[in-house]
């Protein structure tokens, strides 16, 4: 297993202008990876929900550390990127909420198949999120900055 790349893997086109931003989007991904190392466990119905949390957790610090260097720069697409946020945050809710469903739903244990089958949903929703997220939407407000930057040093 630990030979294996990871699920999603962190590249050099990820990196964006901010280093706690990086640190940030590498340990979301990091938790991503963590669940597919997970597949395969005994206790993965239990892990599920653990890095499901986690998920929720850490992009919602990571989101706000971020709404707050946009709002600093008077960032004019803000509020189209703070509803992107709240709606991944939303997205693992649902997916919370329908894993509870489903283990409470049938009078009996979740087969392994069920179980494996919703983690490759989380790991396929997260990752397809996340690396467009990174690539194309945070990119706007890098490009955004970068443009701030540019007029501020050939002194307009
Ligand atoms: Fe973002």
């Amino acid at each position: 297993m630990s030979n294996e790349q990871p699920y999603i893997v962190w590249t050099e086109e990820l990196k964006t202008d901010f280093p706690t931003i990086d640190i940030q989007h590498k340990k979301i991904i990091d938790i991503a990876n963590n669940l597919h190392s997970s597949l395969g466990s005994d206790n993965l119905q239990e892990l599920i929900k653990t890095h499901l949390s986690q998920l929720k957790i850490y992009s919602a610090v990571h989101f706000r550390f971020e709404e707050k260097i946009l709002q600093n720069h008077n960032y004019f697409l803000l509020n189209e990127h703070e509803c992107l946020h709240d709606a991944f945050v939303g997205e693992l809710i649902k997916l919370e909420e329908r894993f509870s469903e489903l283990e409470n739903k049938f009078p009996r244990i979740l087969t392994y198949k069920e179980i494996e089958s919703f983690s490759w949903e989380i790991l396929n929703f997260v990752s397809k999120w996340w690396l467009h997220h990174i690539l194309v939407e945070d990119k706007k407000y890098l490009d955004f900055l970068q443009k701030i930057a540019d007029t501020y040093d050939s002194g307009n």
